[in-house]
């Protein structure tokens, strides 16, 4: 797979980011914890070279399993992970009520104060294993901070040579704005498939411009774009995507019929309907690469060879015409 420059970085990613939510179980229903290590090993080995986590997936959890799974091989992989959400403290902004992976009762708090940022990155570095994050990443606005403070403690952390680089992740124009004003952001990560495109207008043209790198997270909408997400498909206890919007009945139907109007491009390149979808979210210009979740090896080695066709202008627009409908409605509310 051939790297790409993140931004104004000196980093090159793989169009393919292994996206290690999932498989720390938070949110997910849980993971078996062999296969978790398994799906990111497969991702290495099919020519993946980034692992994206976040101390919030499982408290730590998802980035103690990518230390494990990377142990002997840090050299050929780079490490993004994420800051700036917080069960373990009260403080901060936009509380919010979940269920720990024990199933016990935490509210997390937005918090990108300098003192957290600092706090937190010494714990991700202990949890995965190493002494350098390449790509450290505030995951949300925390409207309780100037992100110029922010800012500040992440040039900070890049100056001691904890970080290699700064990015942001579900900041708009505005943030963005303010952000780099102080530090140089290397990346955004912000949501992006066939179905949520809302970047298209505003935050990925100012992207371009600025030479940000933009890695988009859910291009699989979370298992619904793989056409294997039915109108009869259970979800596990503690799986979010039982209660989320795009998971109605109605959507499920409306996506599996977009689908069906691809097919004969996904047959012609004789690739699966996840592989279209993850090839045609990293063509669009100005998007770096695509963050794609897979709970076990076979998934993992699977979205790696999505890049191994080459769709053309014409397949792409048509596949951005199937499913214009849909978005539309199910973006709606
Ligand atoms: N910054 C943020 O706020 C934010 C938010 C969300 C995600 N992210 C990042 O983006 C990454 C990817 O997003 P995501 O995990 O939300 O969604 P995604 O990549 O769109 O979907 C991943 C899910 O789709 C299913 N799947 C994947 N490959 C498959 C295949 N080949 N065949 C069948 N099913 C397949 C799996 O679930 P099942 O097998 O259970 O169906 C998998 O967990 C995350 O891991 C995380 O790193 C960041």
């Amino acid at each position: 797979m051939q790297s790409r420059q993140l931004g104004n970085s000196p980093i090159r990613v793989s169009p393919i980011i292994f996206g290690a939510w999932a498989i720390g179980g938070w949110m997910w229903g849980g993971n078996e914890e062999q296969e978790s290590l398994d799906a990111i090993r497969a991702s290495i080995a099919s020519g993946v070279n980034t692992i994206d986590t976040a101390a919030i997936y499982g408290m730590g959890h998802s980035e103690e399993l990518v230390g494990k799974a990377i142990k002997g091989m840090r050299d050929k992989v780079l490490l993004a992970t994420k800051c700036g959400m917080r069960w373990d403290s009260d403080e901060g902004s936009e509380p919010w009520k979940q269920k720990d992976n024990n199933g016990r009762d935490v509210t997390i708090y937005k918090n990108a104060r300098p003192d957290s940022i600092a706090y937190e990155c010494e714990q991700s570095l202990k949890r995965l294993g190493t002494d350098v994050i390449d790509l450290y990443q505030i995951h949300w606005p925390d409207v309780s901070t100037p992100v110029e403070d922010s800012m500040r403690a992440m040039l900070k952390l890049q100056e001691q040579g904890k970080i290699r680089a700064i990015g942001v992740s579900n900041y708009d124009v505005e943030w963005l704005r303010k952000a780099k004003a102080v530090a140089p952001v290397a990346s955004l990560q912000p949501p992006y498939s066939l179905i949520q495109r809302k970047i298209e207008s505003e935050i990925l043209p100012f992207c371009r411009q600025n030479n940000i790198g933009v890695i988009v997270y859910s291009p699989l909408e979370r298992g619904l774009l793989t056409g294997k997400v039915g109108a009869d498909r259970q979800f596990a206890p503690g799986d979010h995507r039982a209660s989320h919007k795009y998971f109605t009945v109605e959507n499920r139907k409306r996506v599996l019929a977009a689908l069906e109007k691809i097919r004969p491009i996904a047959d012609r390149h004789k690739a699966s309907f996840a592989q279209v979808a993850i090839n045609w979210t990293v063509h669009e210009p100005g998007i770096t690469a695509a963050l794609v979740g897979a709970r076990n090896a076979e998934q993992a080695e699977h979205n790696a060879k999505a890049l191994s066709f080459t769709l053309t202008p014409e397949e792409l627009s048509q596949i951005r015409a199937a499913f214009d409908e849909p978005s539309r409605a199910m973006n709606a509310s």
